[in-house]
């Protein structure tokens, strides 16, 4: 397994495991993301100039990814303005996806964003309409703690931080 910084040409790969991740909000599935799947042109904005994207590869198949910035350049997503108040410096941890055959790699990912960045930390899941529970047992394991609860758009996001 490689991890590694992403980079610009990883964009195709990361939007399609993210559309293959996605979930609707009325879905039975354990996990995934809801209604969020940005376009490959999307993720390179994203990727150009971040050091804190990164990406795991296993024989040339992106097994998944990492996506956080810095405050200075937070994607331009509704949910992110609750952290327009929030004390800077910190980093926001947005996405995190795992192809499914690598469970084991989020937690990894997790430990390689502390490993390359320094805190405060922050990030959000989509606690309802649905929960999203191998995201919260993988956000509990790894020491984060639940803050505020924000709607938007009809979903609520627990925001959860970590020093
Ligand atoms: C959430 C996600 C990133 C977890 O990745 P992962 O590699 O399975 O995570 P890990 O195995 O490292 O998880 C650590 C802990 O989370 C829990 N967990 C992970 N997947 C689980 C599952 N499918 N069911 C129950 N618990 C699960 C376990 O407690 C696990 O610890 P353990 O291995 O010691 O039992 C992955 O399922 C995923 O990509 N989901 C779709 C995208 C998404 O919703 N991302 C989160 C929102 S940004």
């Amino acid at each position: 397994m490689l991890i590694r910084r992403a980079r610009i040409d990883d964009a195709e790969d990361i939007s399609k495991l993210c559309a293959e991740l996605n979930v609707t909000r009325s879905s039975s599935a354990r996990t995934g993301f809801v209604e969020h799947a940005p376009s490959p042109e999307e993720f390179r904005r994203r990727i150009i100039g971040n050091p804190l994207f990164f990406t795991a590869y296993e024989h040339h198949e992106l097994a998944g990814f990492v996506a956080a910035y810095r405050d200075d350049r937070m994607p331009e997503e509704d949910i992110t303005k609750a952290l327009d108040t929030k004390e800077r410096p910190f980093v926001y941890c947005e996405l995190l996806g795992v192809k499914e055959g690598y469970r084991g790699l989020g937690k990894i990912l997790v430990q390689y964003l502390f490993d390359h960045s320094r805190g405060p930390y922050w990030s959000a899941t989509v606690c309802a309409p649905r929960r999203n529970r191998p995201a919260e047992a993988l956000l509990r394991l790894t020491g984060w703690k639940p803050e505020q609860k924000v709607e938007s758009d009809g979903l609520t996001f627990q925001f959860y931080r970590h020093e």
